[in-house]
């Protein structure tokens, strides 16, 4: 699938991925890059041979079976596939909501299964940005203190508080924003909020779980590329499960679950070459 090609253009530089195509976005007003190649930075997710069964009853479900991942520092990437898949339930593992019946989740080198449950509390609270699809804001506080509670709850300092909260603001293009209060934002104002949100503790890791399904295509598009930016700009790893394939116009991967296995890898050079 073409990302903007003939439309708007393209340069390509050298850059830690080999290379990388940008584009200007008309919508966001800014430059963004499709990272291409190798990325040799640090490997912040490993999966290995992750399974999760579910017992009802007599019956067992097997919602991941032998799931393969490795994702490094400012990888970008999709988890695609039907409903019932396993996409979330993959997604409360790697978060550590969730625990593996078989298998082994790494994060920055540490493995989740030798954890404390104070581990893994401080490794969410941390290190993992969360952004749900249905935004998940308080509604009694301003985009502002939306953004700053995750900061408030870590113990950092009112006016540190204050200026990271309104840089990352101004950063999903809500500076106009800052004090609105969620129900007076649109849907894809309310993500973008979350989006500040879940950057707010400089976490490495970034978990989407199908944060466009109640938005527009338009506006769906504006968030995935949004998310692309601050990836750029923060440098954090960024999965997205969803359905949508509009997902292929951000994504450096895109992971394939089938019936709770990876089918199927497929990246965006070899999408490329088949648009070429
Ligand atoms: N707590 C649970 N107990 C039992 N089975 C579960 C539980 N959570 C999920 N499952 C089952 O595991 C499978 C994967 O579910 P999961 O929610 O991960 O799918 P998904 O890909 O996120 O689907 P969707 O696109 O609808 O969100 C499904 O068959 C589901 O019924
Ligand atoms: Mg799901």
């Amino acid at each position: 699938m073409a990302f903007l090609g003939g439309i708007l253009g393209r340069i390509r530089r050298g850059g830690r991925h080999g290379a990388a195509d940008a584009a200007i976005d008309p919508l966001l007003n800014t430059t963004l890059v499709r990272r291409l190649g190798q990325n040799e930075g640090e490997v912040v997710l490993a999966c290995e041979d992750v399974e999760r069964e579910y017992e009802i009853g007599a019956e067992r479900i097997r919602a991941l079976s032998g799931v393969d991942l490795e994702l490094r520092r400012g990888d970008l990437v999709g988890l695609m596939g039907r409903s019932g898949s396993g996409k979330t339930t993959l997604l409360n593992i790697i978060g550590g909501l969730d625990r593996p019946t078989r298998g082994e989740v790494t994060i920055e080198g540490r493995r989740i299964g030798a954890m404390s449950d104070d581990e893994v509390t401080a490794l969410r609270r941390y290190r993992i940005g969360y952004i749900f699809q249905s935004f998940a804001l308080l509604p009694v506080l301003s985009a502002l203190e939306n953004v700053e509670l995750p900061m408030h709850i870590a113990g950092v300092g009112g006016s540190e508080r204050r200026r990271r909260a309104e840089q990352l603001l101004t950063l999903v293009g809500l500076g106009r924003r800052m004090h609105h209060r969620p129900f007076e934002l649109s849907g894809g104002e309310q993500q973008r909020t979350a989006i500040a949100r879940a950057l707010a503790n400089r976490p490495s890791l970034i978990l989407a779980d199908e944060p466009i399904a109640e938005l527009d295509s338009v506006t769906g598009l504006q968030i995935l590329k949004l998310l692309m930016r601050v990836r750029d700009v923060e440098n954090v790893t960024v999965v997205i499960a969803t359905h949508d394939p509009t997902i292929h116009e951000v994504s450096d991967r895109t992971y394939h679950i089938a019936d709770g296995r990876v089918a199927r890898v497929e990246t965006y050079e070899e999408d490329q070459a088949t648009v070429a």
